[in-house]
């Protein structure tokens, strides 16, 4: 089969074995893959742990071609896969022998993948196969921020960073259908546009300098924010919250905090909260809502899996706004 395969002098498209499933698993003829910042990370060789050569990708969608007899009534369907591979019994946080879908574990740049059955979902029925691919990751990390972590209910008013994040723009999604009123920031006015589009009610461009006044000037103090970008941002998000206000970080973008204002953080009596993909019941509740609300990933572009290496660049330039999909025939 063909495949995107990491190796020490970068990203390649190889004809490599077909994968044949192990006890337990199904194997999947994937129609679609998605980039998330992670593939990018271990490309630039920013994450713990690398092993090379590897396939790359934690999203996908496709049909299952091989099943185990306990999982034989998914051959056929069209399903996604949950990324998430052994979270553990805390619901809480995952425990030590959590993983993620690509890498170290062979991942969905490819033809072919093969996970643990329990892992695979029917896509939901309303998605294209390149929207179901752009869901499970950005989707998972999204549904928990928001709804687990953030508690977002009817009426709160919520501000999402970086909002051509493929998670941010699933934070958007699942913010609204919570009933929240939700605001943006983004360094590019184009995807503030698209976002409203989308449903924001406004945001705010990050180079402009008077930013985070203008966003206080609109909103006297958000409920929840959504940030995956760190660094010395943090201290203005501290500034925008209300008191008692909720902050949710699953990412770190812009590194960790310089200098952190922690005295406004007990004064404002403020929740900062901790993030990371989610359970397999997060799985499964956050297809429900997609399912329910009818959500749609946006889907930035598509690639060949040949043309992965031009995928890549646009992420690394954040360049897009949602998801950017692989086409894996
Ligand atoms: N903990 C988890 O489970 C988890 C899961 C997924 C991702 N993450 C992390 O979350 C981050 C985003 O991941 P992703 O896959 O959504 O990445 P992505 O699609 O590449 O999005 C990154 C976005 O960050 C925004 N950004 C960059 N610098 C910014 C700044 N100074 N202020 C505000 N926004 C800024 C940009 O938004 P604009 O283009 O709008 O400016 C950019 O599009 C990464 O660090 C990733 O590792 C964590």
């Amino acid at each position: 089969m063909n495949a995107v395969v990491l190796t020490s002098s970068g990203l390649e498209t190889q004809t490599v074995p077909t994968p044949t499933p192990a006890a337990g698993e199904v194997r999947i003829a994937l129609s679609a893959a998605a980039l998330n910042h992670r593939d990018q990370y271990i490309r630039d060789g920013k994450y713990a742990k690398i092993q090379l050569p590897c396939v790359l990708g934690s999203d996908g969608c496709g049909v299952v071609d091989m099943a185990p007899d306990e999982a034989s009534h998914l051959l056929g369907q069209r399903v996604v896969i949950d990324p998430s591979f052994d979270w553990g019994t805390n619901p809480a946080a995952q425990g030590p022998h959590f993983s993620i879908l690509g890498m170290p574990r062979q991942g969905t740049f490819a033809e072919y993948v093969c996970v643990p059955w329990q892992n695979v979902h029917l896509a939901p029925s309303h998605l294209t196969d390149a929207e179901a691919a752009a869901l499970p990751l950005a989707g998972l990390t999204a549904y928990r921020a928001i709804m687990v972590q953030g508690a977002v209910k009817r009426g709160d008013v919520v501000l999402v960073t970086g909002i051509g994040g493929g998670v941010a723009t699933m934070v958007l999604q699942f913010a609204l259908a919570a009933g929240a009123t939700v605001w943006v920031t983004s360094g590019s006015d184009a995807k503030l546009e698209r976002a409203r589009e989308l449903g924001a009610r406004g945001g705010a461009n990050y180079h402009v300098d008077t930013w985070t006044a203008d966003l206080a000037n609109a909103v006297s103090g958000f409920d929840c924010i959504v940030d995956s970008v760190g660094g010395d941002l943090v201290n203005d998000l501290t500034g925008l919250a209300r008191a008692g206000g909720r902050i949710v970080f699953y990412g770190t973008s812009r590194g960790s905090v310089p200098s952190l204002n922690l005295h406004r953080i007990y004064w404002k009596q403020l929740h900062l909260v901790g993030s990371t993909m989610g359970t397999p019941d997060d799985f499964r509740a956050m297809l429900d809502v997609v399912r329910q609300h009818q959500l749609r990933p946006v889907v930035d572009s598509v690639y060949t899996l040949a043309q992965a290496e031009q995928a890549f660049d646009r992420m690394k330039q954040s360049e897009q706004l949602g998801k950017i999909v692989i086409s894996c025939n």
